[in-house]
């Protein structure tokens, strides 16, 4: 199905099981241990094989120990005959092998090592004790090269990414000279790790020469052609598994060293092989959100009008390796006739930078939030009402786009009032709750509503259940409740009757979970068999205009004549597939989804410890197709939001050109005590240019902006401005009001 004009009405307009706050229906599984992770393959488990998974094998990575050089000598004779081992598979023995062009640095390295716990090795052993014990015997020789790690030092080498270039509009230089009110300041967003619940884990199992692989992985047909690519096999040889998920967060958009040396293992043993990543080789060997330095300098009438912004981001990342473009919502959010925005991209010899949740919008809005803060303050001006007075309701590069949706000024305008706004007293300072400085902060939140081609296969079956069949991933976003609920709205039964299977290559190719724009798109694809699957039903009971046809309760009925579901496969199964392309809409109008973000903290005025009190979030993301799942994705994020104000950072070691914090000890993600009451509003608003579903991404939203508000409700409540991610307390020492 082609997507190329704005959706009518049609049957998920109903919003009888669409839009409806269902449980989701995976909970059970999950909460009884019975949801099979990637790792969780155990005795018994056959996957479909007639022997053999019963006793896989344990394979364990062994991560270089340099930054940048060549391994000199490599001599893993003791490990070889250590109890229980099987094999030790290093670039030595592995066969030539080729990279996916997701992937920046090679999964297994060597000679070459590009940088630090970049795979080298792995031991493949009867347990996973014994593999772990063996690796520590393996002997590696280094020649170390000096490398970068430092984006200060390399910032001024950064050039303009080729499919990122430098935008302008007007004259920033002189608009900006000319303003009334001018703000220019640097901001600094550190490296950060998705730190998933769930390490990246595979299991890998051959039959001849084709290939099974059970991993954690949220695209299914990105993973099986890097993973084809880099084994030197064709994608059809390869059946890629990832129906549950302990969290992405973008950290499984690429396969990694666990898939790769998992299939590597057990084709060298001739037997099934597991590999899971130990939790400090996630944080140096898989990828990270790369830091950034951020300048912005925007320049005001006197009135609070934006004449002129201006954005410059440095970051830096592998050669090869793609730039954080933190510039992106600025040209967008506000308006301003004279603009500036420019990415630069120096090389890095640190673990290789790629997309973490909301990649470009969530350090970026860090960023541009605190400056709008800044902004308002030295006009005298509510940052609510500044936000509002600069407004645009098109593109301000290219005028005749118009947003699909524009909701940012309702977004802060309902939680201005819900959150009690007017309350906030604007001077620093002056709000105290015993030992506790409080204050208050609001950001705006924006994130782009990307869209990706998506299929599904829908199968009526003789016993009038529904079966949905698509290789969409559920990342514990809620996949497979939203795809159930669209199932069943369209073809008129309840939810209980629709079964959804999810994660497997062999299933038709979705838009996977990224971008926030699985939601949409996957449900979109679902819509279309859907589609299919009724005309075929309408036509098997005789129904000639199966547009008229309607579907519900069981039931198909058209022209006064009514007939059971069940009675259009009493002859034998239905089946559907279709896909959803989008076809040119989203260049036409821009879509993107808009928020806001209200923060209390306090500040302990002797420490500078900070807690947050309350957290607001207004959303305007298109229909909500599921406000439970869609407020668990918001308030995850919001959490997430305050790891990156308050805790979480990668911190680098300049000798070794690692990040030392390789743990959930050292790298401090918010837990349940961190984080206070969350309130979650959606906005109405079917979205119908988006998809036949209306709805948008909402899961990167939920983050975007929220460190500002943290970053402005601290500054709110000490005075004390922090430009610096993240906002620990020796920050602020030094600097807190005397006590009074
Ligand atoms: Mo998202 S960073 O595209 O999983």
């Amino acid at each position: 199905m082609k997507f190329d004009t704005p959706s009518a009405e049609n049957p998920t307009d109903r919003l009888r099981v669409v839009g409806q706050p269902v449980d989701r229906i995976d909970g059970p599984l999950k909460t009884t241990g019975r949801a099979p992770y990637a790792y969780e393959h155990h005795d018994g488990f056959t996957g479909g094989f007639a022997d053999g998974l019963a006793r896989p094998a344990y394979g364990h990575v062994l991560g270089a120990g340099i930054a940048r050089g060549r391994i000199r000598s490599f001599d893993a004779e003791a490990a070889r005959r250590a109890p229980g081992v099987l094999a030790v598979i290093s670039a030595d023995n592995a066969g030539p092998l080729g990279q996916g062009p997701r992937n920046t640095a090679k999964l297994l390295g060597g000679p070459r090592i590009e940088h630090y716990h970049q795979a080298i090795a792995l031991v493949v052993a009867e347990s996973f004790e014994q593999a772990r014990a063996a690796a520590r015997l393996i002997r590696v020789e280094y020649a170390r090269e000096a490398g970068e790690f430092d984006l200060a030092k390399v910032r001024d080498s950064g050039r303009a990414p080729q499919d990122e270039p430098d935008r302008r509009l007007g004259d920033f230089a002189a608009a900006f000279a000319a303003s009334a009110v001018r703000i220019d300041a640097v901001y600094r967003t550190p490296d950060q790790s998705h730190a998933m619940m769930e390490p990246h884990a595979s299991m890998a199992a051959w039959d001849g020469d084709r290939l099974t692989l059970w991993t954690s992985n949220q695209m299914i047909a990105w993973g099986r052609a890097d993973l084809a690519k880099t084994l030197g096999i064709r994608p059809e040889q390869i059946r890629l598994l990832s129906p549950y998920i302990g969290g992405g967060f973008g950290g499984k958009l690429f396969v990694r060293a666990d898939a790769v040396l998992a299939a590597l293992g057990a084709r060298a043993i001739g037997r099934p092989v597991k590999v899971m990543l130990a939790r400090p080789l996630v944080f140096n060997n898989t990828t990270h959100r790369p830091a950034t330095i951020q300048r912005i300098r925007i320049g005001a009438t006197a009135d609070g009008h934006i004449h002129a912004i201006a954005h410059e981001s440095w970051c830096g990342n592998l050669p090869g390796g793609s730039a954080e473009t933190a510039t992106q919502q600025t040209q967008l959010l506000y308006a301003g006739a004279h603009r500036l925005s420019a990415l630069r991209l120096a090389t890095l010899d640190l673990p290789e930078g790629n997309a973490m949740r909301a990649p470009g919008e969530a350090p970026g809005l860090m960023a541009l939030e605190i400056a709008i803060d800044e902004l308002a303050e030295k006009l005298g001006l509510d940052p609510v009402e500044l936000r509002i007075r600069n407004d645009t309701p098109v593109d301000p590069h290219e005028p005749q786009r118009r947003f699909s949706q524009r909701q940012l000024v309702e977004c802060l305008r309902t939680g201005a009032a819900r959150f009690g706004w007017a309350q906030r007293n604007p001077v620093p300072g002056r709000t105290r709750d015993g030992r506790w400085l409080l204050g208050h902060g609001v950001a705006a939140a924006f994130r782009n509503n990307l869209v990706m081609k998506s299929g599904a296969r829908v199968r009526l079956g003789r016993d009038a259940r529904v079966t949905v069949e698509t290789d969409m991933t559920d990342i514990g976003t809620g996949s497979y409740t939203v795809i159930a609920q669209t199932a069943a709205e369209m073809l008129g039964v309840p939810l209980a009757q629709v079964d959804v299977r999810l994660g497997d290559s062999d299933f038709p190719v979705s838009a996977g979970s990224g971008g926030q724009w699985g939601g949409n798109c996957s449900t979109a694809g679902v819509y279309a068999a859907c589609m299919r699957l009724r005309e075929q039903i309408a036509q098997r009971l005789g129904f000639r205009d199966a547009a008229a046809v309607r579907f519900a309760d069981g039931e198909v009925q058209a022209g006064g004549r009514v007939a059971p579901l069940a009675d259009a496969v009493r002859d034998g199964e239905l089946l559907a597939e279709d896909s959803i392309e989008f076809a040119g809409l989203d260049r036409k109008y821009q879509q993107s989804t808009f928020g806001a973000h209200f923060v209390e903290v306090g500040v302990d005025a002797a420490t500078g410890e900070t807690r947050v009190r309350r957290m607001l979030a207004v959303c305007a993301a298109g229909r909500i197709l599921n406000p439970k799942t869609a407020r668990s994705q918001v308030i995850g994020a919001m959490t997430m939001g305050v790891g990156a104000a308050l805790s979480e950072a990668l911190h680098v070691d300049p000798r070794l050109g690692c990040f030392v914090n390789h743990d959930l000890a050292g790298y401090e993600v918010p837990v349940h005590a961190d984080i206070p009451h969350q309130e979650v509003i959606f906005l109405d608003g079917a979205d119908p240019v988006s998809s036949p579903m209306k709805a948008k991404g909402v899961g990167e939203l939920g983050l975007c902006g929220v460190a500002a508000a943290i970053a402005n409700a601290v500054y709110n409540a000490t005075g004390v401005r922090v430009r610096d991610y993240p906002l620990t307390l020796d920050k602020l020492l030094g600097q807190m009001p005397a006590p009074g």
